[in-house]
């Protein structure tokens, strides 16, 4: 059986990937490929990938599954949300509900879209309910045969946070809070309200939150400890006339984009990480104690805040933790796509994922190609991981491009931007030279596996970068431009089989300094999508003040 999945809700973040009798075979989000950051257009390059990759005709398909719920589901929904006062029925909200119903609708949900560019098909259309397709792609990939699976975003249609069971193979539905009681929206207003993008910016608010304090009193917008949470979401809306009129008044003005931080901005920043992480805890114990089960899955874009995912893990309350790297709404298509093995009574496939390098692939005649073309100089090594251990202990900024691009928001080693983690001045050197972004957001550090006991207190087992662990306090001073303000850092642990190139890279590094832990951030500019062909990665390197770019078997200098 072939199934694409696709993640097509115009929200953010469109995406498609291709399940082959049970095996994902491809993922890529459509961002990548148009350059638009969390592009959320009908996503027809991520799907002509697909294709292309597994070198199929879209005839050949048998299922194409929608992660979104069919057109009207949503729009039924806000209007019980108006109606019942949870919204409040303003013009502006009336009208955004309508014209967003008008145009999914209008597209047949993007089953016609479908048709319209790739043509007639036998193919089933199928619309998974966006919780569910959610819970799908974290529980299949967890390799746990019994979990409890909990989803928390924004909104699907009409939910925001919900809970399942899964066993066997198979995924029940447990419990559901519906939009707008949603810590998604909740972190998503305070991200625009402290002067950054919504749906985007959210892990630049994690960032801040530690160099705040406690003392901002969040109640009136949240009870993060009530089971369940409830979110007062009439108190955060960006009314038209008045914007985050509640938050202004309890608070002061709005943070103007780009403009400078200062205390009041931590200490917010704080509070909101602080309540996001409560009200997490507080579903995942009541999804403990509703399944009976200590294995626990994750996903929705709120899963992506790595550092309540840490101290979930470190709680105690759980014996294994699986939170599915493309966490946000690209990874739907990824459980949308298994939707149709639950047919009849069926079983999901239940493939473990070790890795997320799901995207496309260029070898070495592309790259060689591309250089020639833009006429640079280049040389070719015969070991590009030693080659690449070399400069980076020598103090080099890298890029690092090898292999199937990843999917989801990290880069793990194989779009990404590499340095040292000794030099207490790399995290300002990097950030300031690369990847021009603030101040305050940490870099988080690749390591060899083996070496995670030495240098964490926890999550020695972490491949996709999506959970926090503490440093130990005697290792802060040995890699400290990894390490964060609160001693925390966001680590990759990486495998010999399942990255050997990667791996093999840490290893020559820690052969020639005595620590096997590089400092690993995505390969782009601040606010553009990773780079994902050779072009992509050689106009990155020369828009920024990387040293050096090591990509498939060359080396590209400056
Ligand atoms: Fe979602």
């Amino acid at each position: 059986m072939l199934t694409l999945g696709m993640n097509y809700s115009q929200m953010h973040d469109s995406s498609a990937c291709l399940v082959r009798d049970g095996e994902l075979v491809f993922a890529v989000a459509e961002e990548r490929i148009s350059r638009v950051k969390h592009d959320a257009r009908f996503p027809q390059s991520a799907i002509r990938a697909c294709l292309d990759f597994a070198r199929i005709k879209p005839e050949q398909l048998d299922e194409v599954c929608f992660g979104w719920q069919v057109p009207g589901a949503a729009f039924r929904h806000d209007l019980k949300c108006y109606a019942s006062g949870k919204m409040p029925a303003t013009y502006t909200n009336g009208l955004n509900s309508t014209l967003y119903f008008l145009s999914m609708w209008h597209q047949g949900g993007g089953a016609r879209r479908f048709t319209q560019i790739f043509g007639t098909t036998k193919a089933r259309m199928r619309f998974v309910d966006h919780h569910l397709a959610h819970a799908l792609s974290a529980y299949s990939y967890s390799g746990f045969d019994d979990a409890a699976v909990v989803v928390m975003d924004g909104r699907g249609a009409r939910e925001a946070t919900s809970l399942w069971h899964g066993r066997d193979g198979r995924i029940e539905h447990v419990l559901t809070i519906p939009f707008p009681d949603s810590i998604g929206y909740f972190y998503s207003e305070f991200t625009e309200y402290l002067g950054f993008q919504r749906n985007s910016d959210e892990w630049k608010v994690m960032g801040l939150a530690p160099y705040g304090k406690p003392g901002v009193d969040l109640r009136a917008f949240i009870e993060p400890e009530a089971a369940p949470y409830e979110v007062h979401a009439r108190k955060l809306v960006a009314n038209g006339a008045a914007p985050f009129q509640e938050m202004v008044r309890l608070f002061g003005p709005r943070r103007v984009p780009e403009s400078e931080i200062d205390e009041r901005h931590k200490d917010v920043a704080y509070a909101v990480q602080d309540a996001c992480e409560l009200a997490m805890m507080s579903v995942v114990k009541m999804a403990i104690e509703k399944t009976k089960s200590r294995n626990l899955c994750l996903a929705g874009g709120v899963a992506l805040n790595s550092k309540a995912n840490g101290k979930i893990a470190a709680s105690g309350l759980i014996d294994k933790i699986f939170v599915q790297p493309a966490a946000s709404d690209d990874g739907v298509a990824l459980g949308a796509a298994l939707a149709p093995y639950l047919d009849k009574g069926g079983r999901l496939p239940m493939k473990v994922m070790r890795h997320a390098y799901l995207g496309p692939d260029f070898d070495d005649q592309p790259i060689e190609s591309a250089l020639r073309t833009y006429k640079l100089k280049y040389t070719r090594l015969s070991d590009a991981a030693v080659s690449a251990a070399e400069l980076l202990s020598n103090g080099k900024i890298l890029g690092w491009f090898q292999g199937r691009m990843e999917f989801g928001p990290r880069a793990l080693g194989s779009r990404s931007i590499l340095a040292d983690p000794r030099d207490p001045e790399m995290n300002a050197k990097v950030n300031n030279a690369v990847k021009f972004r603030e101040w305050w957001r940490p870099f988080a550090p690749s390591l060899k596996k083996e070496a995670a006991g030495e240098f964490l207190e926890s999550a020695s087992d972490s491949p996709f970068m999506i959970l926090t662990a503490q440093v130990r306090p005697e290792k802060r001073a040995v890699i400290p431009a990894v390490t964060h303000v609160d001693g925390s850092a966001r680590p990759q642990t990486v495998e010999k089989d399942v990255n050997p190139l990667y791996w093999r890279l840490i290893d020559e590094f820690g052969r020639r300094t005595g620590v096997p832990v590089i400092m690993n951030t995505s390969f782009n500019l601040r606010g553009e999508a990773i780079v994902h062909t050779p072009t992509d990665a050689l106009r990155t390197f020369f828009s920024s003040g990387m040293d050096a770019l090591v990509i498939g078997s060359f080396l590209v200098e400056k």
